[in-house]
């Protein structure tokens, strides 16, 4: 199936087929925000958020996580296990902000009882919409047993993220994983962990695309920072 080539391009990433299971993923030095009305090219942005994502998979490799990371290939490159992608973002919340605010109200940062997890639909043009697990299934997108799994690991990953920046005093408040499932149908974390994908901060200060989205200065900047406290973990 497949064999060797070009498989997708998307707002930040080329995917290339390189054997049967395993493909190589580019970062570009794209930003997007606003379902990708808003759109920048950042230098080292790639190589930055490759890295970053290659050290945190392979943490939550090491702890038992079944992620899609293979090796880092630098400077902006990661070979992946080839997975076929479910359609949906996988957010968890520790804190509220972003559009858990704008839909149910509270203060940025205020934290949630527990953490939550939400499911949106992977589609610009409907501006990736809310779904509960009843639409997964009615709709096709994935049975409800799959949906548990999704969400159990999901818990799990965040947590095991969220007690690694707590070792270097900084705060995750939320963040945004996509799964896939393998040749054998194992569900598996895929796509990107990066100062893109979740909202991290320090004593206020945010050191994450929000930086992008507000227009609060040259986000690059705080991505060094965290790739600093990443490379903590050796690959
Ligand atoms: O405020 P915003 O509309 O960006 O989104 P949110 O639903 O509050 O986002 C929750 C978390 O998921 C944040 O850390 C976002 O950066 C991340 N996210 C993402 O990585 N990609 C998306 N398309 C949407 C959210």
């Amino acid at each position: 199936m497949g064999g060797v080539g070009f498989l997708y391009e998307g707002k930040t990433k080329i995917v290339e087929a390189i054997d049967d299971d395993s493909v190589i993923l580019t970062f570009k030095d794209d930003i997007t925000a606003g379902d990708g009305a808003k759109h920048d090219v950042m230098q080292k942005k790639g190589q930055m958020c490759s890295e970053i994502t290659s050290r945190l998979m392979h943490y939550l490799n090491t702890k038992g996580v079944y992620t899609m990371f293979m090796n880092y290939v630098p400077p902006n490159k990661i070979r992946a296990r080839k997975l076929k992608m479910i359609p949906l973002e996988v957010i968890v919340r520790f804190k509220k902000a972003g559009s858990f605010v704008r839909r149910y109200g509270g203060q940025e940062g205020e934290d949630l009882q527990s953490p939550l997890v939400e499911f949106t639909y992977k589609s610009d043009v409907m501006h990736d919409p809310l779904m509960c697990i009843e639409h997964l299934e009615v709709l096709g997108i994935v049975d409800r047993n799959t949906a548990l799994k999704v969400i159990e690991s999901a818990k799990e990953s965040a947590k095991l993220l969220k007690e690694f920046f707590e070792i270097h005093n900084f705060e995750l408040w939320d963040i945004k994983f996509e799964y896939g499932t393998d040749s054998e149908g194992n569900i598996c974390l895929g796509d990107e962990i990066s100062p893109d994908t979740m909202r991290l901060r320090k004593a206020g200060e945010i050191f994450d695309k929000d930086i992008y989205r507000r227009d609060l200065g040259n986000p690059m900047e705080k991505y060094e920072v965290v790739l600093g406290v990443c490379q903590s973990i050796l690959l």
